[in-house]
């Protein structure tokens, strides 16, 4: 079933031009890229044009965009009420070192739909989100270390990507996994201020973080961790976890970066569980830069400079730029309860669509995901954990092969990692998805 080599037929992936910019990109960037998550695989396709749905590549080629960089995009590419709150804001200056309206206004819509936000800070990325909660969870508890579950992806602060990309040769015990660098030369002291545990599995949480409680300030979850698997939170594990560090008082970090967009409300809602804090990021914006951390006025109270120094210093040139903060009201303004709900059933039409597929033809594949979010496994159950959504060599080849041929039918596929869905598209859309997607097993051998 696995590992056939399979030529683009439709769309010429990358095309010349795009080509020619990935040469002259070698040129001066390391790898040709300038950030490492770019697709590469063959090489870079470069993009002129985003509207709705679809992508324009710099040769003319169109695409449907299930990536919407990296799930930012809740309503697709050039959304026209956040054009126009950019547009009128544009001619009002891009950033003070005031305050603006503007970041009141999107304050007051996350602590208003968010149960555990009382208090917000905003930042630029969501790898400055994830970095000051955990610098505030440090302050409130005065203990450094981080607890976090394998393979979950959290951006690029030395103590959130620790365990982050470990493989069979160096990830150790499944119960106890290795804090695996990720980097080379990453001071040793971080990975000891680190403590790695496997996802859904609630025995492990609740005997390790009870072991190391003294030490650790927060336990870092993100509820469906995409680089982790997608996978559906154990209900008895997020209890375990939630209930064992308050019995110790480990603070709760839900990281909502890439998983807000499961609701309304957010990931932690959905999911039932009361974090101390939360970060956010990704749709919050607007399609512009954005991170945020926000949590109980308790907690949130270490960013307080107001009566002397506060205890976590947090600032940025560009926090709370009133582009990225009109972008983001505009984007989460149109999310109302009835957007979400249509997200949610185009999300279930699409893996019950794929499921279809698979048990008609009895193939080895599976598929994750909520709401508007899905990833499909060449595996024969459901992975839980980094583990079990871990491809060997055979199985990588095989999604790259899928990848490559949703390229060639001019879909924009993400593996390894969640695909999402906007509300640009349509049930013609997801329907288009599951056809390609029985198209490409038509052509493994059985
Ligand atoms: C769960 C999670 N946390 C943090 C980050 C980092 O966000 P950013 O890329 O904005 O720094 C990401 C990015 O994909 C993410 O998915």
């Amino acid at each position: 079933m696995m590992g056939k080599s399979m030529k683009c037929s439709g769309a010429d992936f990358p095309g010349l031009k795009s080509r020619e910019l990935s040469s002259r990109a070698q040129k001066v960037f390391p790898g040709g890229i300038t950030r490492s998550t770019v697709e590469r695989d063959p090489s870079p396709c470069y993009i002129s044009k985003g509207s709705g749905a679809y992508l324009t590549d710099v040769d003319g080629q169109k695409f449907l965009d299930l990536s919407n960089n990296f799930t930012t995009l809740i309503h697709g590419h050039a959304y026209p009420p956040v054009i126009e709150a950019v547009s009128r804001v544009l001619q009002d200056g891009t950033c003070f070192s005031n305050p603006t309206a503007h970041e009141v206004a999107l304050a007051e819509l996350l602590v208003s739909r968010i149960p555990a936000i009382d208090k917000i800070r905003f930042v630029n990325t969501g790898t400055e989100a994830v970095m000051f909660a955990i610098k505030a969870a440090r302050a409130f508890t005065g203990r450094p270390g981080v607890a976090k579950f394998e393979g979950s992806y959290h951006g690029s602060y030395d103590w959130a990507e620790v365990g982050q990309v470990g493989n069979p040769s160096t990830w150790g015990d499944a119960d106890s996994p290795v804090p695996v660098p990720a980097y080379e030369g990453m001071p040793t002291s971080v990975a000891d201020d680190c403590l790695i545990l496997p996802f859904n599995d609630p025995d492990q949480a609740r005997q390790q973080i009870a072991a190391s409680a003294d030490r650790l300030a927060c336990i870092l979850l993100d509820p469906m961790p995409s680089c982790g698997g997608l996978n559906h939170p154990d209900p008895e594990f997020i209890a375990a976890v939630v209930e064992t560090a308050r019995e110790y008082g480990v603070l709760v970090i839900c990281d909502e970066v890439l998983n807000l967009r499961q609701g309304y409300q957010g990931a932690s809602a959905r999911y039932g569980i009361e974090p101390d804090l939360i970060t956010a990021g990704k749709i919050i914006g607007g399609g512009f830069p954005i991170g945020a951390v926000g949590g109980s006025s308790r907690v949130m109270s270490v960013f307080d400079g107001s009566n002397g120094p506060a205890k976590v210093g947090q600032a940025g040139t560009f926090s709370a730029n009133p582009v990225s903060m009109v972008a983001g009201y505009a984007c989460m303004e149109a999310l109302d309860e009835t957007a979400f709900a249509r997200l949610d059933s185009m999300g279930d039409r699409l893996r019950s669509g794929l499921s279809d597929v698979i048990s008609r033809r009895n193939v080895h594949y599976v598929v994750s995901g909520a709401a508007s979010l899905f990833r499909i496994h060449n595996k024969a159950t459901l992975p839980e954990n980094y583990r079990e959504a871990h491809t060997t060599p055979d199985e990588a080849k095989n999604m790259s092969d899928m990848k490559r041929y949703f390229l060639s039918q001019n879909i924009i596929l993400p593996i390894g990692r969640a695909a999402c869905l906007s509300t640009a598209m349509t049930d013609a859309d997801i329907d288009g998805i599951v056809e390609v997607f029985e198209k490409f097993l038509n052509l493994e051998p059985q």
